[in-house]
């Protein structure tokens, strides 16, 4: 193996770099540097190997497309594990495995795993290098896809080795392999992955293993494993929280900013409403844009609540994603963007279902087949991947925070929950307190569609958009939170939105999107004591006067009927608030369960 002089004096990371070569037997090893020279090499790789298409300079400069093979397409949960000591720290929520156990079967799928192919060593730094609310980890892998992506989603290279070598903070080690050992002369696919996946952490050690997926979350590992699965343990110990929420700021026509973060399961518009622009009859009102979808959230010596974005990148969905629905994202993706699974049209772009009313006459699909419209309704095959993903600089998007690289973070007077629920639950409302608002944020819950599951409104509870990434277990997850109120001395308030209530014949009741503003504006105002509302059994609620109208024509009984807390459903709701809690009850704290008698109280 050819060995190059490493860029650190850390003699555990050099040590752990050698023994894992030893183990996995690459060609070659090579520590990343994150310079855009680096990079741009890497990129000409990718293209000689098949794995990217250059797309056309004049219309996407400095912007790729990949494939992925069908088998590896999203985040694979059922090959997800919490390898914690004890099962009962993992919880009923999270797949376990005796850490011996699970440590013996990744030595033999990472042993060899790597021949033929170049492990690289990716320092990355989790929030702005330096800040004291960021981490450090280093992923080995031997995919060079993975690098390109994790340059634009997080810190790497030299300026990370620099801040290893104080030897101040620990390093998660993140070990990669797309499980695809070449053999003497073998050549390459364009897309290494293996059938057998295994995303593992052990909470523990703070520790990330992940085998078989070179795919977004499987494999970025800075994002959902570390951000989240392991940055959620690490945040309870140290008494902070690592929340998959998007960070936005809400600034008045006289300059004043106020930021709030938000919880929403996937397919609720998380990155639109992080990057929403507001609409007529706002005029001097703006949305900054601090992150779509990780905050870490800590208390500051004021006690007050302070959250950083890990990521400096967005990897958001393709499909949808349109200049009428999200102009900034458009903006953002327009240059130096990696696109994956979505279709590439014969003069060099990209198309997605969504992105133009019109489809292109012809394009190559996610799969590299021949697509066209008529093949498409023929086959019903959509030309991108309804998982096709952008990986785009955040440092791109118009409406990105002037202080969303602070490293003391943004300060938080908000918290927002939210899902995709068609009755029951209104447009708006606030919780009475922060253990209420636990509560709501605890109980939430989001519809699946009929294309998913078959059973159209089944709502799946999803405790703070957590369910697959909360690295322990979900009853201590929530005496976590209660917790930390404890040590505030001005305590966010707790707000629930649904955009998705639908009227009688099936019609959504609002229009969302920009005109979420409106809803956005009403939260901003409470925080600073100036909006009224109403008390309802679930919470304060505005009324139709205390709501900005301006610009949209929408009459009275239509808000009346969007804001309606109907007390046979919510009794409903309240009894199917019961299902996870039983699955939870040995670590539910009381506090939850006088809540929902509180709110039984009150129906
Ligand atoms: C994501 C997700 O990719 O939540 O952000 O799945
Ligand atoms: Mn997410």
């Amino acid at each position: 193996m050819k060995k190059a002089t490493p860029p650190t004096t850390n003699k555990h990371l050099i040590r752990w770099v050698e023994k894992m070569a030893e183990l996995c037997e690459p060609e070659r090893i090579h520590w990343v540097d994150g310079s855009q020279k680096e990079y741009d090499r890497l990129c000409e790789e990718l293209v000689a190997a098949g794995t990217f298409t250059r797309l056309n300079p004049k219309l996407w400069p400095g912007c790729f497309a990949a494939r992925s093979t069908p088998n590896d397409v999203a985040r694979v949960e059922d090959r997800t594990f919490i390898c914690s000591l004890s099962k009962d720290n993992a919880g009923p929520t999270n797949n376990w495995e005796d850490p011996y156990v699970m440590r013996r079967r990744l030595k033999q799928l990472f042993r060899g795993s790597m021949r033929g192919r170049t492990m690289y060593v990716l320092p990355f730094s989790m929030g702005p290098v330096g800040s004291p609310m960021s981490q450090i980890g280093v992923q080995l892998t031997d995919s060079p896809y993975v690098v390109v992506n994790m340059r634009i989603m997080a810190r790497i290279g030299k300026p990370v080795f620099a801040e290893i070598d104080k030897d101040v903070k620990r390093v998660v080690p993140c070990m990669h392999s797309v499980g695809a050992p070449l053999a003497a002369g073998q050549k390459d696919v364009p897309w290494p992955c293996n059938d057998t996946k295994y995303i593992v952490h052990f909470p523990e050690t703070r520790e990330i293993w992940s085998y078989g997926s070179g795919y977004g979350g499987n494999a970025l590992l800075g994002k959902k494993c570390f951000a989240l699965r392991i940055a959620s343990n690490i945040a309870r110990d140290e008494g902070w929280m690592a929340e998959h929420m998007l960070i936005l700021g809400i600034e008045s026509p006289a300059g004043e900013k106020t930021y709030l973060a938000a919880a929403f399961p996937s397919a609720c518009g998380k990155t639109n409403l992080a990057m929403l622009i507001p609409p007529k009859g706002f005029k001097g009102w703006k949305v900054w844009t601090v992150g779509d979808d990780i905050a870490w959230i800590k208390p500051d010596e004021s006690g007050r609540l302070r959250a950083i974005n890990p990521e400096s990148g967005f990897f958001g969905v393709a499909p949808g994603t349109s200049a009428r629905t999200n102009p900034n994202a458009m903006a953002t993706l327009a240059r130096n963007t990696i696109f994956t699974n979505v279709a590439v049209t014969p003069e060099g772009g990209v198309w997605w279902e969504g992105m133009t009313d019109q489809p292109p006459a012809e394009c190559t699909d996610w799969r590299g087949e021949r697509w066209t419209p008529e093949i498409g309704t023929a086959t019903g095959r959509p030309a991108a991947h309804p998982n096709g993903r952008f990986t785009a600089p955040a440092s791109q998007c118009p409406s990105i925070d002037s202080d969303w690289e602070n490293p003391e973070g943004v300060p938080i007077s908000a918290i927002v929950f939210g899902g995709r629920r068609a009755t029951t639950l209104p447009l708006v409302y606030q919780a009475f307190n922060w253990s209420s608002g636990v509560y709501i944020g605890a109980t939430m819950g989001s519809e699946t569609t009929a294309a998913a599951t078959g059973a159209v409104g089944k709502v799946r509870r999803d405790p703070m958009a957590m369910l697959p990434f909360c690295g322990y277990h979900m009853g201590d997850y929530f005496r976590h939170w209660l917790k930390m109120q404890r040590n505030l001395t001005s305590t966010p308030r707790i707000f629930h939105v649904n955009w998705f209530r639908k009227d009688a014949d099936g019609h959504f009741l609002w229009p969302g999107f920009s005109e979420n503003m409106r809803v956005l504006k009403w939260i901003a105002d409470r925080v600073r004591g100036r909006a009224l509302s109403l008390e309802s059994p679930i919470g304060w609620t505005p009324r139709f006067e205390d709501m900005h109208w301006e610009g949209l024509d929408f009459e009275r009984a239509r808000f009346e009927a969007l804001q309606q807390v109907d007390r046979k459903q919510w009794k409903q709701e309240v009894i199917s608030h019961e299902e996870l809690f039983l699955d939870l009850h040995d670590h539910l704290p009381p506090e939850m369960v006088y809540e929902r008698e509180l709110l039984i109280h009150r129906l």
